[in-house]
């Protein structure tokens, strides 16, 4: 097989032109001939000053370039794109699968023999797994790391739980705007990714439990020099697996995916994070089970105490031993031969790990923090295709509850009134909000943190039932079904609730439920199909490019939201992709 430089010649229809044109271009860079002999490592430069979770990359890439010519290798950093959660309008789901077309379509067209993958901020790793599991070129992912916290009037703080517990004490009238401005100087002390348990954090754990990044790469501070020294290890590595053709397609196997799965329920992991693996797994044509996702969950109890489900941060767990202490007290339900990008097992990666004894972060499988998983699957009449609670950090008292309904139609509707004086709602009352999910708002924001309603954040109401088909945050907590699938813009039944309904929630049955009657819902289907305005007027017609591809192709929470174009079809099954608000299905040839 051609490797190297001569990998992947550009077409002029003369393969000894292509390859005497590209040297010469390269040349300009003053590249030798030596250096072009050697195994090309691809680095992905995702710095950006957008993205101060990924402020460290530079110093990343001058790390892994050492390590790569230590290994007799020729580093080649490359851009990608760089996706902050702040700072990706309408959000940054709408934009993960433009990151896994881009950096995939790059590993293809440039002449890599593997690739590093510099990840950090929460869809950019996910993005890169997906396109390492399409491209199937050798590839290794380095997080940027968890920043350090922060601390204010010695209580220590964290980005981003603490962001949204501050928040909510400012909207409560508990501090004033002077401290909630002093507060948001303290939250992100340093560059690196949100110190909880959030979907960096778990996205950066699931990378190495699947094998795909280096034993330890999770955890470590992105500030420590030990961050570095990863870093160069990780560009020696890339190296080897240059060399070995160590593949995804090896190492991303079903068991790394159980594997993956077991992680997730353990931490009290991100609930983004079962959308993404639903998706790098589909790229695999493994199919994500979300009632195996749940059994699992009953199986594994959350053990990792760090918020929000816990008290402590990111480098609590570090100086715990990282993710390998959770791997440890895990090991009896893993798939410990599956493969890593170390050439070695995972069970032999856990085993050469230096123990931590005396650590309080991770808890033993007898005593856990949280008695089963972190995530439950919901079924009932609002959720055919299922839904999602992180029920380890709601309120206790919440996970069963019958409340009546309190509905939000749209997100500016939600933002106009949900502290209206005016709104008619109680503590007891369901939050409801509806056309957030992948196609409705697009992109599936993470505006399923449903905020609590002022005048009752005021008498101290601090959690509600909320449901949506939308996301949250992986630092956020409280009472919140998420991902309601069919979503209510393509017709979900979530778009047939009414203010005054009752909606029943309980999580020991894994139920979520409408109580109304079939026929008043058959009534209701039959209005809300009478009042779509005809195609021609869908606001699909007036899109065009990226956001047009995205209302067009994204596929629904349970499949993963990636394109339906990567989605094979057994996993795809019948289930709706997408469709038309009149309720027919969106396919090649019936586009507008
Ligand atoms: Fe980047 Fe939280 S905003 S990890």
């Amino acid at each position: 097989m051609t490797k190297g430089i001569k990998k992947g010649l550009t077409s002029y229809g003369d393969l000894d032109f292509s390859l005497f044109l590209r040297k010469a271009f390269i040349k300009a860079m003053g590249f030798s001939d030596e250096a072009l002999n050697r195994p090309i490592i691809g680095i992905t430069n995702t710095y950006s000053e957008f993205n101060p979770c990924h402020g460290t990359v530079p110093q990343l890439i001058t790390a892994i370039k050492r390590g790569v010519m230590q290994a007799g290798g020729m580093p080649f950093e490359f851009p990608t794109i760089s996706i902050h959660e702040s700072f990706a309008h309408p959000t940054s789901m709408y934009l993960r699968n433009l990151m896994a077309l881009d950096t995939e379509e790059m590993m293809r067209a440039q002449p890599l023999d593997a690739v590093v993958l510099i990840g950090g901020c929460d869809k950019t790793i996910p993005a890169q797994l997906m396109a390492a599991a399409s491209a199937d070129l050798p590839a290794i992912v380095i997080p940027t790391g968890p920043m350090l916290t922060g601390h204010h009037k010695s209580e220590r703080l964290g980005a981003c739980t603490d962001c949204r517990r501050y928040w909510g004490k400012f909207r409560a009238g508990e501090i004033d705007q002077a401290e909630i401005e002093e507060v948001n100087a303290k939250l992100a002390p340093t560059a690196g990714t949100c110190t909880v348990m959030g979907t960096a954090s778990t996205m950066a754990c699931i990378a190495e439990v699947m094998g795909m990044s280096l034993p330890g790469a999770a955890a470590i501070p992105a500030v420590y020099s030990e961050r570095l020294r990863n870093a160069e290890a990780t560009g020696r590595q890339a190296v080897t697996m240059a060399e070995n053709g160590i593949l995804p397609s090896k190492i991303m196997t079903e068991k790394a995916f159980t594997n993956a799965l077991i992680v997730l329920q353990a931490i009290g992991g991100s609930t983004n994070a079962l959308i993404h693996l639903t998706a790098i797994a589909a790229r695999r044509g493994i199919k994500i089970d979300l009632d195996r996702f749940d059994a699992l969950g009953r199986q594994v109890p959350v053990l990792v105490d760090l918020k929000p489900s816990g008290q402590h941060y990111m480098e609590h767990l570090y100086e715990a031993g990282g993710l390998n202490t959770v791997l440890t007290e895990l090991r009896p339900l893993l798939h410990l031969d599956a493969l890593t990008v170390t050439g070695e097992s995972l069970g032999n990666v856990i085993d050469a790990a230096t123990p931590t004894p005396g650590q309080e972060v991770v808890r033993p499988l007898s005593t856990p923090l949280f008695p089963s998983g972190g995530i439950a699957v919901l079924q009932g009449n609002l959720a055919p295709n299922g839904c999602i609670i992180k029920h380890s950090s709601a309120t206790p008292g919440l996970l069963q509850h019958t409340g009546r309904a309190v509905v939000f139609n749209s997100l500016q509707d939600l933002a106009d009134r949900i502290d209206s004086p005016d709104l008619d709602v109680q503590a007891d009352d369901v939050l409801v909000l509806q056309n957030s999910g992948p196609i409705g708002a697009p992109g599936m924001p993470e505006a399923g943190y449903i905020p609590i309603p002022k005048k009752l954040a005021q008498q101290g109401i601090k959690d509600m039932v909320r449901i949506s088909d939308a996301r949250m945050s992986g630092t956020a907590f409280g009472t919140i079904v998420l991902h309601i699938s069919p979503e209510s813009a393509i017709g979900g039944p979530l778009a047939l609730v009414r203010n005054g309904d009752r909606i029943c929630l309980n999580v020991a049955a894994r139920r979520i439920d409408l109580l109304v009657g079939e026929d008043e819902l058959g009534l209701r289907e039959q209005s809300r199909t009478a009042n779509i305005p005809p195609r021609e007027k869908v606001q699909l017609i007036t899109e065009s490019g990226y956001r047009k591809m995205f209302i067009k192709h994204v596929t629904q929470a349970h499949i993963g939201c990636d394109f339906d174009f990567m989605v094979p079809d057994e996993i795809a099954g019948s289930a709706p992709l997408a469709l038309f608000t009149d309720g027919t299905r969106l396919e090649s040839g019936n586009m507008p």
